[in-house]
């Protein structure tokens, strides 16, 4: 079949298309009606369902013959182990934590925060709570307390999983301690927590509050899998919006199942048995689609990689885990492979590995510059396929369909739109325009399944974030073109999220923590452009009239502020003093010009723009800071 044929017999019958993907899972009810639009603009597919995640991920496997088949290859060069899991034996992990679980209380639409590192018990916890109906909502290790604070009183969780550390290269960062702050912080309190005690670090228990992760699983009944409805919420993962509140992206369980299964040959061209790997983070959706639930629930081994791509211990480690494990597709963000061709520019630690297994890498998460997909076209000696989609979609929106028919690339764009997926370039009035114009990217509705059907416990914030602006589409938050081919170009942000070595970050978060220092009147923090990780915040801060203390002093508890209220993960690490910001006449700070200054793009003067002198007064404190020079 050719990609024009896939579309074309989604664009004919999409319900059609949808209900013979739900073949490949396996239901307890199978779903008679694939759309639910009653309630349109909200949709719902495969509401009149029944099914359970955790049966399609793991016990059909094992029913199915492939128990001994390894289902998780946890490699983890910063502890220096290798471990590996069969699908009997996560049926049995799981099984038993889900026995636990349900022990303590926990059942079918309780939430359950999971705040671990990337090993493997991360995974088990996802699938047990999955198993039972209870809703997960992962927390990347990254985050500072107060972040986790505000997810557990957004979620309010029955119970918390912790790991007692997660490895950064050169530290253990102790997660006990910052789970005991945001439960302090939150106002809501979990009955119980789970933690999972590592080697590099022992973490003291609560009494009556925390339980050991293997003696609280001591003599339990293993549970069964609990069926739940097709939109009941598998999960919520939380995601920068524009304010300092995250958005909790709820993903409905059919959909879910149903979208990714067909992903995994259509898009990332493996077949049941083989080993697919993602290199990210279970705290990003990433981890939750194509680390955990895709590759389990399509019968493929998934490699659970606990490490960076340098420094654990060098720039060839990916090469060396594709080889190792037989990866056939392999995931990751252009980030990673910016620091192994800043460490490796020549490429020439590929040639210690044989990686002649892997057919293609896939490239998402930000913006894949050429001259990285260009090397790593050249040094890996497989195609390189960008594609772009977010943690509201859960799968990709636009990419190259490998396993259908391989398109071909064209470096700068992430190809085209997946079936499912109507995608057009809108002007300011909501009019789509012509084949090679800038605007912004939006998705007529209904979206397809598994995509987002709310915002956790915001309805309201989740029309006006998406189905407002553009009346029949969901706005993507993305600007771009797509051109005479079809091809879509992703240029840019229309809002003040930004992404920094793939992970997605609210200016507006940081600019709510700059905005409460005591000597600080005003602040802007926009997005800059880095080598190494796409964009960085920069902050420009005006301090209060009269306030004489140290620019430095001052700039330094900004840049505490922010690790300890949002986390190292944001490397919140540039700041300049300023006497005032640039504004239109109406008030609005001119973010987007100094974005354009600090990375010495030409610009046009705004015309609302009050007082143009204050651009060179930015120009100057930028400068210091390796930016703006012209
Ligand atoms: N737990 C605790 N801290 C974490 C963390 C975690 N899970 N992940 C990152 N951090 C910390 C880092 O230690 C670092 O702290 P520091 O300021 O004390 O050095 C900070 O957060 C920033 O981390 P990171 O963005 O990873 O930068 P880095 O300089 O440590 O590493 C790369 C640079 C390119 C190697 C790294 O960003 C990388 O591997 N990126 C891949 C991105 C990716 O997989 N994205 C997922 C989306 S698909
Ligand atoms: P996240 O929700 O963290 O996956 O981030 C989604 C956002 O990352 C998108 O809205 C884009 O802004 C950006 N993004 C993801 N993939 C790509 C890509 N292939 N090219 C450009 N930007 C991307």
């Amino acid at each position: 079949m050719s990609y024009a044929d896939l579309y074309a017999s989604w664009q004919q019958d999409p319900e059609g298309f949808w209900m013979d993907q739900a073949k490949a899972i396996d239901w307890v009810k199978a779903p008679e009606k694939a759309l639910d639009a009653s309630a349109a603009p909200l949709y719902r597919w495969f509401a009149d369902s029944q099914v359970n995640t955790c049966y399609n991920a793991v016990d059909r496997h094992v029913a199915n013959g492939r128990g001994d088949q390894a289902a998780i290859i946890y490699d983890s060069p910063v502890t220096d182990t290798k471990r590996t899991i069969t699908y009997a034996q996560l049926l049995d992990n799981v099984a038993s934590l889900a026995g636990a679980l349900r022990a303590q209380g926990i059942e079918k639409g309780d939430r359950v925060i999971i705040y671990m590192p990337m090993v493997p018990e991360a995974l088990e916890a996802m699938l047990a709570c999955a198993r039972l109906g209870a809703v997960h909502s992962v927390v990347f290790g990254g985050f500072a307390a107060h972040e986790l604070a505000v997810r557990i009183d957004d979620a309010t969780p029955k119970a918390i999983i912790a790991g007692s550390c997660g490895i950064e290269p050169g530290r253990v960062v102790k997660y006990k301690p910052l789970l005991d702050a945001a439960i302090a912080e939150a106002r809501h309190k979990p009955d119980f927590c789970v933690i999972l005690q590592r080697d590099q670090c022992h973490a003291d228990l609560v009494a009556g509050r925390d339980h050991d992760w293997h003696a609280i699983q001591q003599d339990v009944t293993p549970a069964a899998c609990v069926p739940v409805a097709g939109d009941h919420p598998a999960y919520i993962l939380y995601t920068s919006g524009t304010t300092g509140a995250p958005k909790g992206v709820v993903r409905p369980t059919a959909g879910h199942l149903v979208a990714l299964n067909w992903t995994m040959k259509a898009i990332y061209n493996v077949d049941p048995g083989d080993v697919f790997w993602a290199a990210s983070d279970v705290g990003w959706v990433v981890g939750h689609s194509y680390i955990c639930y895709a590759p389990l629930i399509h019968g493929n081994t998934t490699v659970v990689f606990e490490g960076k791509p340098i420094g654990t211990p060098d720039a060839g480690t990916f090469w060396r885990v594709i080889q190792e494990h037989n990866v056939r597709s392999f995931f990751t963000a252009p980030t990673a492979f910016r620091a192994i061709k800043r460490e490796d520019p020549q490429g020439a630690m590929i040639k210690d590995y044989d990686i002649s297994c892997l057919r293609a890498l896939y490239l998402a998460g930000e913006r894949a510059d050429p001259d990285t997909i260009e090397w790593a076209q050249r040094v890996m000696n497989v195609p390189v396929y960008d594609h772009w989609w977010q943690t509201e979609t859960g799968f990709p929106i636009v990419a190259n369909p490998a396993g259908v028919e391989a398109l071909p690339v064209k470096i700068g764009s992430p190809t085209v739109a997946m079936p499912g997926y109507d995608v057009q370039v809108l002007d300011e009035a909501g009019h789509p325009v012509a084949p090679g114009t800038l605007g912004a990217i939006a998705v007529k509705l209904p979206l397809p399944p598994g995509t987002l059907p709310t915002l956790w416990n915001a309805e309201d914030r989740f029309v006006k974030s998406y189905l407002t602006t553009f009346p029949g589409y969901y706005e993507t938050g993305d600007a771009g073109m797509i051109d005479d081919d079809g091809y879509l170009y992703i240029m840019a942000r229309t809002d003040d999220v930004i992404n920094v070595a793939g992970h997605r970050l609210s200016t507006g978060a940081m600019e709510e923590i700059l905005a409460a220092h005591p000597d600080i009147g005003e602040c802007a923090v926009i997005g800059v452009g880095d080598e190494l990780k796409g964009q960085l915040p920069l902050g420009l801060v005006c301090l209060n009239k009269g306030c004489d203390r140290p620019h430095a002093e001052i700039v330094k508890e900004v840049i505490s502020a922010v690790r300890d209220q949002i986390g190292p993960v944001a490397a919140f690490k540039l700041v300049a003093v300023v006497d005032r910001l640039p504004k239109t006449r109406s008030g609005k700070i001119l973010r987007a010009t100094m974005v354009k200054i600090a990375d010495n793009q030409d610009f046009k003067l705004p015309a609302t723009i009050d007082d143009p002198a204050i651009l060179d007064e930015i120009r100057t404190a930028l400068q210091p800071l390796g930016y703006a020079k012209g």
